[in-house]
C-alpha cells in the first residue's frame, strides 16, 4: 500500500503533538452523528453581538454569523513549558474576529468547569476522550436557526476539539449551514475538527478553517484578517 508523504507527515505531527503535550495516548474516538442528544431544559445564555463590528466591512453582507467558542484560562502549554493565562488563547482570537466582523459571540461553558492545572486538565480530557463523553454545557444556547454561518472555535486537546465541542455540535441541526472550524493549538493545527464537525453536523458544509498557534494568538491579526477575507466573512470596502 502506498502512503503519501503528506499522510506520513501529518501522522508524525499528530504523534509528536500527543507525546510532547504529555497526553497519555491518542485514543481513536468517533463522535456520534446527528443533532438531538441534548435537550436539557436550561435557561438561555445571552449571546453578545460584537458591537464594535457593526460598521465594519462584512456587516450587512447578508450572512448571519454565530461565533461559538470554548476556551480555558489557567495553566497552559507555552513553547514546551507552562504559563498561566488570565484569558484563554481562543478567547483572545475570538475577540479579534469579533472586532473585525459582525457576529453574535457565544461562550460555551462547562457545567463542571475544567481545572486550572494543565496536568489535571490533560487527565480529564483523556478520560473524556476514552469514553467518548459529551460534557454538559452550562446555560446552553437555545437555538441556532437564525444563523447561516457558524464559526466553532476552541483549543485543540489531544489532537481534537475538547469533547464539549462535540456536545455543542450535536445539540443543533446544522443542515444547510456553513461551519468554519477555528482552533488555537500548540502544533496540531485544526487537528481532526473538520472531520469531527462533518460527522457531528450532517447536512452542514465545512468551510475553510483557521488554525492559530496559541502562543502567537495575540499577534495573529494579519493571518486572521486574510482568512476572513478568503472566506468572504470580511470584504474590503473597495471591492
Ligand atoms: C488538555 C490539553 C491538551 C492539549 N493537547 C494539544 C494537542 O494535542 N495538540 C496541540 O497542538 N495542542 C494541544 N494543547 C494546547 C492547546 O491546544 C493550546 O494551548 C490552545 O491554545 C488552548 O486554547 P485555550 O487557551 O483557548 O483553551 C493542549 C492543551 C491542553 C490544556
Amino acid at each position: 500500500m502506498i502512503t503519501s508523504l503528506e499522510t506520513i507527515g501529518r501522522r508524525s505531527v499528530l504523534r509528536s503533538a500527543v507525546r510532547g503535550l504529555g497526553a497519555a495516548m491518542l485514543t481513536a474516538v468517533t463522535s456520534g452523528c446527528g443533532p438531538g442528544e441534548w435537550n436539557a431544559p436550561m435557561p438561555p445564555q445571552e449571546t453578545t453581538t460584537s458591537s464594535s463590528a457593526q460598521d465594519a466591512p462584512g456587516h450587512g453582507e447578508g450572512r448571519r454569523v454565530l461565533l461559538a467558542y470554548f476556551s480555558r484560562a489557567g495553566e497552559n502549554y507555552y513553547y514546551g513549558r507552562r504559563t498561566n493565562l488570565d484569558v484563554g488563547n481562543t478567547e483572545v482570537l475570538v475577540a479579534m474576529i469579533g472586532n473585525l466582523i459582525s457576529c453574535d459571540v457565544h461562550r460555551i461553558e462547562a457545567a463542571d468547569p475544567y481545572p486550572d492545572g494543565y496536568d489535571e486538565t490533560v487527565a480529564r480530557n483523556v478520560r473524556e476522550q476514552d469514553i467518548n463523553a459529551r460534557p454538559a454545557i452550562a446555560a446552553p444556547l437555545p437555538a441556532i436557526e437564525k444563523y447561516d454561518t457558524v464559526l466553532l472555535a476552541s483549543g485543540i486537546w489531544n489532537v481534537r476539539a475538547p469533547m464539549i465541542m462535540a456536545t455543542f455540535a450535536e445539540s443543533y441541526d446544522f443542515t444547510g449551514k456553513t461551519i468554519h472550524p477555528v482552533t488555537t493549538h500548540a502544533m496540531s493545527g485544526l487537528g481532526t475538527t473538520e472531520r469531527d464537525y462533518a460527522r457531528s453536523c450532517p447536512g452542514a458544509t465545512i468551510g475553510e478553517g483557521l488554525a492559530v498557534r496559541g502562543e502567537e494568538t495575540r499577534g495573529a491579526g494579519p493571518p486572521v484578517e486574510a482568512w476572513l477575507r478568503r472566506t468572504g466573512l470580511l470584504r474590503s470596502q473597495a471591492q
